[in-house]
């Protein structure tokens, strides 16, 4: 009876324990088999039904042994053999997010493509001449200055390429490419928008960066005009940012427009009523625009008489900052995964 009650009450949990439930209650030398010796010494009229409880036991022992065995078959393993507890919390699996970054481009896009622009790329190493000169930058204008544009060396020497400082080239290039075949081939109005990276020499703080990215667009047909700019941009606020959200344009000056205008629009951070954001203006800047200046279109081989065109460019980040309240730049490029995992989901 002992016995019986040791063999129901073992558990078994490696390899090495069902050995020793083998040694103790089935083998030659184990407990059962000495309890069988000892059948000699009973009274011989009580030999046949000690002989049969005897046998239960061996059984017993028999049946909990292959019980015990199939379980440890069924236990998963690991690689070195110990059997895993598959009770055991998992480890946190962290799936990865979208860069804010990446998710307002896409908005971007999206706004843009749904009233009929398209996507334009072009290279981030440049030529002068694509960055600035069909641009009508003068030669001696500061923007080309080795304090804010990457100029890139050849052989020690500068040479004419740059890191492009705005996406403005693929507008050029966009340009160009109508009147590559000739100025006989029937012309196909351009209206694409170019986000990419864009790179100037300044010094690394919450407000300033070495490379960031912009989206510009550009829109080139007979008749197009500052209303259809206006419009365009118009309706980009209106799908870009809260519903109420007040938007001004500015006189401005960039070489390549003329007209020009920056864009405000009220702030987002504190609705207009003034914070540091907007520096208690109530109203914050969100791109540059203007009429593509006949000479820019001239440059690239189509007549300003016949064909016009809007530009307007703005920065990735500063839109970002101003849908999500990111107020350090720096954060963008940091890969802390406490600022990436706040926009899970979005
Ligand atoms: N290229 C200008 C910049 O880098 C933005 C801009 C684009 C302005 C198109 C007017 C028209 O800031």
């Amino acid at each position: 009876k002992e016995i019986y009650g040791e063999i129901d009450q073992y558990e078994v949990a490696s390899k090495e324990q069902l050995e020793q439930f083998r040694l103790r209650f089935i083998s030659r030398k184990g407990v059962v088999t000495e309890l069988f010796d000892g059948l000699k010494q009973v009274a011989a009229d009580d030999r046949r039904a000690v002989g049969q409880a005897l046998n239960g036991l061996k059984n017993r022992a028999q049946e909990r042994f292959d019980e015990f065995a199939r379980q440890i078959d069924d236990q998963p393993a690991g690689t070195d053999g110990a059997p895993i507890d598959l009770t055991l919390p998992t480890v946190p699996n962290l799936n990865g997010t979208q860069h804010p970054l990446s998710l307002v481009r896409q908005r971007i896009i999206q706004i843009f493509e749904r009233i009929g622009f398209n996507v334009a790329d072009g290279p981030e190493i440049e030529s002068d001449w694509y960055n600035f000169g069909a641009l009508n930058f003068p030669d001696n204008h500061p923007a080309r200055d080795m304090q804010d544009t990457f100029f890139v060396e050849k052989d020690g020497q500068q040479s004419d390429m740059l890191l492009r400082t705005h996406t403005s080239n693929v507008q050029i290039r966009l340009m160009e490419r109508q009147r590559a075949n000739g100025s006989s081939a029937p012309f196909r109005p351009i209206r694409s928008i170019m986000p990419g990276r864009v790179y100037r020499n300044e010094t690394i703080s919450a407000r300033a960066h070495c490379m960031f990215h912009q989206v510009e667009g550009i829109y080139i047909d007979r008749n197009v005009g500052f209303k259809d700019l206006k419009d365009t941009l118009y309706h980009f606020v209106k799908e870009m940012f809260e519903p109420g959200t007040q938007i001004r344009f500015r006189p401005s000056y960039f070489p390549f427009t003329e007209p020009s205008a920056e864009i405000d629009i009220s702030c987002q951070i504190c609705g207009g009523k003034g914070c540091n954001i907007c520096k208690h203006s109530g109203w914050v800047e969100i791109a540059g625009s203007g009429m593509v200046d006949p000479q820019v279109i001239a440059n690239c081989g189509i007549d300003p008489e016949e064909y016009t065109g809007f530009a307007f460019g703005m920065g990735i980040e500063r839109i970002t900052q101003l849908k999500y309240v990111v107020n350090d730049l720096r954060l963008y490029t940091e890969n802390d995964v406490r600022f990436l995992r706040q926009f899970e989901g979005l």
